[in-house]
């Protein structure tokens, strides 16, 4: 029996329904938070259970019988050490046998704060003894897609990049290997991104090129990207967070040319060149 925490959530109902493919829905326990968000988003004979990180006690019931699973990182960047930790022990004394678990590209050595918690469930996850599968995902391409309308509306792409080189994927071809590392119970780190990183300069040219406009990147300072993002209505903490991404970007944190993604998907994966046209024919 496979599980899938996250279940609803934008890359855990791909997962699923990849997982879907490869096996079948009655194989799936899909865990999630609401019942009426699974059945919007979930496919059909997937079986349902409510559990819930902050309340440990209904983890390891939802756990039960499951023998692999794919513990999606949480978005609650305050808590998630603790929540992935207690999944970890419930997911011990349910008796799984093997964890896949979605972290940060080069988590071990990452200078992105994002990757602390990252690394610190990875570390639980070696502690417990199960077999595990540790699935380092780069950046999702779809961060682009959600600042596109801003950059077409002020005819500039913004950052604190450099010309640092980013392997970005979509969340599908994420999820697609995920399914495959859960379904083959494959152990091992996975250092996952897009076949065709790009920069920042050369996000922006191939979005000048789709468009007709001529639309350039200005680089800034770590500490003004923050302020700008900023004043654009961000909270502080999340203009920080995204300010600090950036800057690992140009330490080379984010790239990946061991092309492992597409290996594990038996196809290459998304060019970055779709997702953008894509994302311009629906913003
Ligand atoms: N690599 C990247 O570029 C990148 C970008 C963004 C995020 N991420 C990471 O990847 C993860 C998956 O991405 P995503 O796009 O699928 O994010 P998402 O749509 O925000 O999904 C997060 C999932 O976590 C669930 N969750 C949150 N708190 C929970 C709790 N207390 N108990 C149980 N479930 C809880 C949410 O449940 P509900 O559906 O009930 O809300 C949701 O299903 C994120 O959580 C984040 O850690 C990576």
């Amino acid at each position: 029996m496979y599980a899938v925490t996250g279940a609803t959530g934008e890359l855990g109902r791909l997962a699923v329904a990849a997982l879907a493919k490869k096996t079948s829905p009655d194989q799936i326990v899909a865990i999630v938070r609401s019942a009426d968000k699974a059945a919007d988003v979930l496919p059909e004979g997937v079986e349902i259970r409510i559990a819930d990180y902050d309340q440990p006690a209904t983890l390891a019931p939802a756990l039960d019988g499951v023998t692999h699973l794919l513990l999606i990182s949480s978005n609650d960047l305050q808590s998630r050490q603790r929540q992935h930790r207690d999944v970890i022990e419930a997911a011990k004394s349910a008796g799984v046998a093997f964890i896949a678990y979605t972290s940060i590209l080069k988590a071990d050595t990452s200078p992105i704060g994002l990757a602390e918690t990252h690394r610190d469930t990875e570390a639980a996850i070696r502690e417990s003894g199960i077999s595990h599968a540790m699935l380092r995902n780069s950046w999702y391409f779809e961060n682009y897609l959600a600042g596109l309308p801003t950059t077409l509306e002020h005819g500039v792409m913004i950052g604190a990049a450099g010309d640092g080189r980013i392997s970005a994927a979509t969340r599908a071809d994420y999820a697609e290997a995920a399914a495959t590392v859960l379904a083959n119970g494959e152990t091992g780190v996975f250092e996952l991104g897009g076949d065709t990183s790009f920069t920042m300069s050369e996000l922006a040219a191939e979005i000048s090129r789709q468009t007709g406009r001529d639309i350039p990147y200005k680089d800034m300072s770590e500490s003004a990207y923050a302020d700008a993002l900023q004043q654009a209505g961000l909270p502080a903490p999340v203009a920080s967070m995204l300010a600090d991404g950036d800057a690992g970007i140009a330490k080379g944190a984010l790239h990946d040319d061991s092309k492992t993604l597409s290996r594990l998907i038996g196809r290459p994966t998304t060019p970055y060149s779709t997702s953008i046209a894509e994302g311009l024919r629906t913003s």
